[in-house]
């Protein structure tokens, strides 16, 4: 790939600092936008020699006038971004007798705003480039009703948001797609209070796992080669797609008997 200049939200943990780490290691200029200092050190711990190569910089997502600090941030630093990548992203319990109006709210703010914020104020910028990539990170709980009505929701919106933009800004030479991971290892169970602790959720992915057709959940480098492949000037026909990367779970089929 040409050397360019990658914003990934959320590049702070899991699935974004693989893409971080991954556009990084290939020489690109990778600026990370996250929430808390705490995650950022965190996933410096993991991958030291990202401090140096990566620009982590603060912000919210959901917030309109993060955003544009954020757009100046790269419009005085670098000029131009080729790629955006909308992957922060939060996990809320629920369904619609359990889940408060409240977390409905912030989950739709934070999956689903927040990308349509960021898009927006850097558009600009990507259109700057003469030719940009925006991948969507969404979920299989998008295109199959999950366990949280408002996650589902948020990500079925981003799904949406994904198509609508292709058509839109095309004419920009911009693409837009959807990546669609299965249940991939990270924080976010964790740093959600999904689960209560390590063990919980060990058992959660052990109760998991045979449910996937290739017998594995996925690890955040499964997600991560997917979409520095959407990054790159090999993905210059793909526009508007939803593309599931999740081991097979899209077609599981539990009437079909187990292999010996
Ligand atoms: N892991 C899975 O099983 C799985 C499956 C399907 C889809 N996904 C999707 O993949 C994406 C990444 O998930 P992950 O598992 O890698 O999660 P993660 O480890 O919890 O990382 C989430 C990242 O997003 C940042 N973030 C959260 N809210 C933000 C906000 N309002 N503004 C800016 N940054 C924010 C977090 O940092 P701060 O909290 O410090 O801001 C962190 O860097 C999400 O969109 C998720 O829905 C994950």
């Amino acid at each position: 790939m040409k050397k360019k200049v990658f914003l990934i939200s959320g590049g702070s943990s899991g699935i974004g600092l693989a893409i971080a780490a991954g556009l990084a290691d290939a020489g690109h200029r990778v600026i990370s936008l996250s929430r808390s200092r705490e995650k950022i050190e965190r996933g410096i711990q993991q991958y030291p020699a990202l401090e140096n190569r990566v620009d982590f910089i603060t912000g919210d997502i959901s917030s309109e006038k993060d955003a544009e600090n954020v757009r100046t941030h790269v419009e005085k630093k670098y000029g131009v971004l080729h790629g955006l990548v909308n992957n922060a992203g939060i996990l809320t319990k629920g369904t619609l007798e359990t889940i408060s109006v409240e977390d409905w709210k912030f989950t739709l703010d934070v999956n689903l705003t927040g990308p349509y914020i960021l898009t927006k104020a850097l558009l600009p910028l990507l259109k700057q480039a003469g030719s940009a990539s925006v991948v969507n990170i969404s979920s299989v709980a998008g295109l199959k009703p999950g366990t949280s009505v408002a996650y589902s929701v948020s990500k079925a919106g981003l799904d949406m948001l994904t198509r609508f933009l292709a058509g839109d800004l095309g004419p920009y030479k911009i693409r837009v797609n959807s990546v669609n991971p299965g249940l991939v290892r990270t924080n976010i169970h964790l740093d959600n209070k999904i689960v209560a602790d390590k063990k919980t959720y060990e058992a959660m992915l052990d109760k998991a796992r045979p449910r996937y057709p290739l017998g594995e959940i996925g690890e955040p480098d499964d997600i991560a080669r997917m979409v520095m492949f959407l990054l790159s000037d090999d993905a210059s026909w793909i526009s508007g797609s939803i593309i599931p990367v999740d081991g097979g779970i899209m077609v599981e089929n539990d009437l079909i008997p187990p292999k010996k």
